[in-house]
């Protein structure tokens, strides 16, 4: 029996005789586990189709062209050349038998361009070749001609956002948990920017992650070598140090043994009165406790004592911490404010600040925070915490481009509906609400906020910078 007893009586017989709809059990990553268990299809005329159809065949899995009998366990699209209607009514007559064909927790998987991009990037391509035809000829051509491409780039703007909207629509499509996201790729990606992506997207790790756009750049940081890990598959984070605040229990714990289990290294920080928990998951992890109110005024300068230390740098730092003081705001005292807000935003804040003026974070550092579905979509009753948890996005997008230049990237995490201590506490209407109000029909687990972290903190996820990745089973709730 799961906490999910409306799933578990679905499913069951006695749901079978009333003909309640099944909600599907998601496929879930476990080691040693092959990305897919089916073929995939791979198709589209862009510039991954072909590297990505050697990664699924290196995993292990057969890459078929066109739709047979058989069920698929993936289909990926690369619509990154897309410009034109004609791109994409040829999108769906390869998407429409594709999935109807996709198998249960299969992957639906579109790599487009971004619209900004699509604008200037057929506007100066077919500005080139009308200006080569103009000053051949005459200067009236070229006014044309730019009207033209100027159209030309409006109309390669609108499929990109067309591919968006499909992408999120196929997703309330698909059923039996299986997902549709979107990597919007930049046009000066090379295909390698793509393949950490690509692997969690197409593997069991994303299995509450649907109906997403992320952007997917050029990597920051000087190109590395790729890591020397035996299999990049079963431990992406071999070596490299982590630490996450609030690992003590709930989310942060499943952070924590995500990480370990990928082959991180790892400082699992809480507040002392945890402690004792704190200690179990360090031993479970093999990591370092580290009993810390990150609200402290000497919090950032500990932590990093700690770290140069022990270890002499950082690879990975997951803001998980984080707490509730729910009241409507007209009942909102400043001392719920304040409480909620020092934890969740001013510590991340000035721990991230005294991290990036230390020599800790370098090259391939990632720093990865905890937001929520609510500081997207408000909530009744938690101003505080959504006023937190907004601000963390604001946070992450406005240090992206800083941290970028020195190689280091942050992203945050949005989760949805997750089925936690607090949430089993809920009253069952509000529980039942938040978990059926999304596309896979049910709550999340702290593992899937884990899987998702796991990926943005690897070394090769250099490419994705700056992004909110919701891990909500595409809630309607703020979308
Ligand atoms: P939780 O309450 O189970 O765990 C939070 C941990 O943070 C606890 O171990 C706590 O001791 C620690 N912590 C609190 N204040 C601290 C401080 N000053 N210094 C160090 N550690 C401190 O919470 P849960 O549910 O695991 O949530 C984890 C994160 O995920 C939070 O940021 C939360 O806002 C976020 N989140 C949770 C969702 C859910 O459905 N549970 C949904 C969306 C976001």
């Amino acid at each position: 029996m799961s906490n999910d007893r409306v799933r578990d009586l679905s499913n069951g017989a006695l749901g079978r005789r009333l003909g309640l709809p099944r909600i599907p059990v998601l496929r879930r990553y476990s080691p040693g586990q092959p990305l897919l268990d089916g073929p995939a299809l791979v198709s589209g005329t862009g510039r991954f189709a072909k590297p990505i159809s050697a990664l699924v065949t290196e995993e292990g899995a057969e890459v078929v062209d066109e739709v047979g009998e058989e069920k698929l366990a993936a289909v990926v699209v690369d619509l990154t050349d897309a410009v034109s209607l004609d791109d994409l009514a040829a999108a769906r007559a390869v998407l429409a038998p594709a999935v109807r064909k996709l198998a249960p927790s299969g992957r639906l998987l579109l790599l487009g361009p971004s619209p900004a991009e699509a604008v200037s990037r057929v506007g100066s391509a077919s500005s080139a070749s009308v200006s080569r035809v103009g000053s051949a000829s005459s200067a009236s051509v070229s006014r044309v001609g730019s009207a033209s491409s100027a159209s030309a780039g409006v109309e390669a703007a609108a499929v990109a956002q067309a591919l968006d909207g499909l992408v999120r629509t196929i997703a309330k499509e698909l059923r039996d948990g299986a997902t549709a996201n979107l990597l919007v790729v930049d046009a000066e990606a090379a295909p390698a920017a793509v393949d950490s992506a690509v692997r969690f997207f197409l593997s069991a790790r994303s299995a509450y992650v649907d109906g997403q756009a992320v952007r997917v750049g050029v990597p920051v940081g000087s190109p590395q070598d790729p890591p020397a890990i035996d299999s990049p598959t079963e431990r992406p984070l071999d070596g490299r140090i982590a630490v996450v605040t609030g690992a003590a229990r709930g989310i942060g714990a499943a952070i924590a043994d995500t990480l370990a289990r990928d082959g991180a290294r790892l400082v699992v920080v809480d507040i002392p009165a945890a402690g004792e928990n704190l200690a179990k998951v360090a031993n479970r992890t093999g990591g370092v406790a580290l009993q810390l109110d990150i609200t402290a005024a000497d919090a950032p300068s500990r932590l990093v004592a700690f770290l140069r230390e022990r270890f002499g740098r950082l690879d990975l730092l997951v803001h998980n911490a984080g707490i509730t003081r729910d009241k409507l705001l007209v009942n909102m005292d400043a001392e719920r404010w304040d409480s909620v807000l020092n934890v969740n935003l001013r510590a991340q804040l000035r721990i991230t600040e005294a991290l990036l003026g230390s020599d800790l974070l370098g090259d391939g550092s990632r720093i990865v925070s905890v937001s929520s579905q609510s500081g997207i979509a408000g909530n009744r009753g938690q101003a505080n915490y959504v006023a937190s948890k907004a601000g963390i996005i604001g946070m992450v997008r406005a240090l992206a481009p800083v941290v970028g230049a020195r190689g280091v990237t942050i992203n945050a995490v949005a989760p949805g509906f997750i089925e936690t201590e607090m949430t089993a506490r809920m009253p069952v209407t509000t529980r039942e609400g938040g978990r059926r109000v999304n596309s896979l029909r049910q709550g999340g687990l702290p593992v899937d906020v884990a899987e998702t972290i796991a990926w943005l903190g690897q070394a090769a996820s250099g490419g994705v910078n700056g992004q909110i990745v919701r891990v909500c089973g595409q809630s309607m709730i703020g979308a």
